[in-house]
């Protein structure tokens, strides 16, 4: 792909502030990418004159339509939105979790991808811009894993939900894919790795990923994500997509 073509356009990545969000919003500032960047806590590049950072809640949908019209404002329209913001907890068998924690993790997983992609989808029509919207999915999506039923059922709801706007948007302003982005290092692994083998049984099969460092890095899923949103040459046709191992 041609990389100075990336120079100056403008992304969106939630969940920016550590893990695959910060990694990519690194890869993307390396590229030229100018940034608009949101999470809870501080996004991991400073606000500047390409980076424009909030510090909010995805289950906030007035929050997200606010920071999207300010980075529009700042940094001009907006290419490329990436629905990264994620948790895995609750991690223990569905018996022995509470109705509010189901809540609390799909009003995360699922209605913070909902206000993410309505947001985006409102702003591009408005605008009258073409862009790119990715939702962050995970291969718990089409594989059941014991311990995981919160998980596995949001990320099934995003992929899902995303081949959904797909059909919707044939031909409009917006394209959207669900990928999956392989395993990468980040906090959300290491909480599996300290689980328990009653919480979740797989646990040892992650312990040994880590002794094998057998992982897909940000900047590698950074480069994959850039190629779907951006390459000419790429096929689009797949809605709901799965990265390769690196490896
Ligand atoms: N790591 C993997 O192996 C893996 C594999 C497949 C899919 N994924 C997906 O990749 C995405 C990123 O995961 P990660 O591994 O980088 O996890 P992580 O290290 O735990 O980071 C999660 C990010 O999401 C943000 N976030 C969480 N809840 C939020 C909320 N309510 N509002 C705004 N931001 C919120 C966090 O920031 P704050 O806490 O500051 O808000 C943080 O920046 C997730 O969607 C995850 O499901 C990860």
């Amino acid at each position: 792909m041609d990389l100075a073509a990336l120079k100056g356009k403008v992304a969106v990545i939630t969940g920016a502030s550590r893990g695959l969000g910060a990694g990519m919003a690194h890869e993307f500032n390396r590229h030229g990418i100018r940034l608009g960047l949101c999470s809870r806590s501080a996004p991991a590049l400073p606000d500047g004159p390409d980076v424009v950072t909030e510090q909010l809640d995805v289950r906030d949908g007035d929050a997200i339509a606010a920071f999207a019209d300010r980075t529009a404002k700042q940094l001009g329209p907006i290419d490329l939105w990436i629905n990264n913001a994620g948790v895995l907890e609750p991690m223990r068998p569905l018996r022995d979790i509470r109705v509010e924690e189901l809540r609390d993790h799909l009003d995360i997983n699922v209605v913070g991808v909902f206000n993410g992609m309505q947001t985006y989808l409102r702003y591009l029509r408005g605008a009258a811009h073409e862009g790119v919207l990715i939702n962050i999915s995970s291969g718990a999506a089409v594989h059941a894993y014991a311990g995981w039923s919160a998980y596995c059922a949001g990320k099934a709801a995003v992929d899902l939900m995303t081949e959904c706007v797909a059909l919707e948007e044939a031909g409009g302003f917006m394209r959207v894919h669900s990928v999956a982005p392989g395993v990468i290092d980040t906090d959300m692994q290491e909480l599996i790795r300290n689980s328990t083998a009653d919480d979740f049984p797989e646990v040892e099969r992650f312990r040994e990923m880590k002794r094998d460092e057998s992982f897909n890095s940000c900047e590698f899923v950074a480069a994959r994500l850039l190629e779907i949103a951006f390459d000419p040459s790429a096929s689009h046709d797949e809605v709901v997509l799965r990265l390769p191992a690196e490896n």
